[in-house]
């Protein structure tokens, strides 16, 4: 049993002692948040995609840093899962991507638009949060990791971002073009450098997109389908 001066000391103390670690948690917070966001790196764009982002009301669907509602997809770190090329296609137009399939409105914004929501985006994702949002349980379906024992070489990048929402390889991938194995042996490197420069030029009115692939990465493209075999 206390006696009354050792309950006094003991309420002192620990109020005293825990009030310590209290203030001290606070001004560790304080101290962490300049190293965590990345403010420096706000630029006009990332501010106009956020004006964009708020406008258009997309966190009427979607979280970023788990805020918003959960009807779509969360997209702090959508710029890393998908690539800025996937979802600048994606946003001027949703159901290119996916026919006939997808709730996602169609905004018209136009290519400087797209660009700041993508800035805006981009930037949230670089947001250090300390491992936010979790990975999911089940590993995307991507394209790399199956050709790994399917294929000597790597699908390129823009494959697996781009393309891949589309063609499957190997099983892989969208059903809205023609699954692309063996494409190798149905097309020359030449057709497959004419097809992806313009496709509506090869056959008009085809539902594949013209992306406006550079050079680099057209070559990349056509050398790596040439080897489907
Ligand atoms: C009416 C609800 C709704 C609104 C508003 C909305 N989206 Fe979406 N969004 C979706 C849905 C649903 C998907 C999932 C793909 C689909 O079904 O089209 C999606 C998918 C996306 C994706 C691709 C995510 C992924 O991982 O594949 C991006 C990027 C995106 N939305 C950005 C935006 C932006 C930016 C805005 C505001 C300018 C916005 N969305 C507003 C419903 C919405
Ligand atoms: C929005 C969907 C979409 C995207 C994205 C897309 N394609 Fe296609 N692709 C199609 C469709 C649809 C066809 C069938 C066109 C036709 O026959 O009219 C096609 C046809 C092709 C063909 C001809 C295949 C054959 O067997 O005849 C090749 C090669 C091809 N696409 C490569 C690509 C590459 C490489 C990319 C990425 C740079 C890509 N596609 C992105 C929809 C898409």
């Amino acid at each position: 049993m206390l006696s009354k001066s050792q309950a006094r000391w003991f309420f002192i103390g620990g109020t005293v002692f825990f009030s310590a670690i209290f203030i001290f948690l606070t001004i560790d917070t304080l101290r962490e948040i300049p190293a965590r966001q990345n403010s420096d790196q706000m630029t006009a764009s990332v501010v106009r995609g956020k004006m964009i982002w708020d406008e258009s009301n997309c966190m009427g669907c979607h979280t970023i840093l788990g805020e918003g509602a959960y009807y779509a997809p969360e997209l702090t770190k959508v710029v890393d899962r998908r690539g800025a090329a996937w979802i600048a296609i994606f946003l001027k137009d949703p159901q290119a991507m996916f026919p006939g399939k997808r709730r996602m409105v169609q905004y018209d914004f136009d290519e400087g638009q797209i660009q700041d929501v993508i800035a805006f985006l981009d930037w949230i994702g670089k947001i250090d949060t300390n491992g936010f949002p979790p990975e999911p349980d089940l590993a995307p379906a991507t394209l790399v990791s199956l050709r790994a024992e399917q294929a000597a070489v790597a699908p390129p990048q823009y494959f697996s971002t781009v393309c891949i929402a589309c063609h499957s390889v190997a099983d892989n991938g969208g059903t809205v073009g023609p699954a692309l194995d063996g494409v190798g042996n149905r097309m020359t490197s030449a057709e497959l450098d004419r097809w992806l420069s313009d496709p509506q030029a090869v056959k008009p009115g085809t539902a594949m997109p013209n992306l406006g692939l550079a050079e680099p990465t057209r070559a990349e493209l056509v050398a790596w389908l040439a080897g489907l075999k």
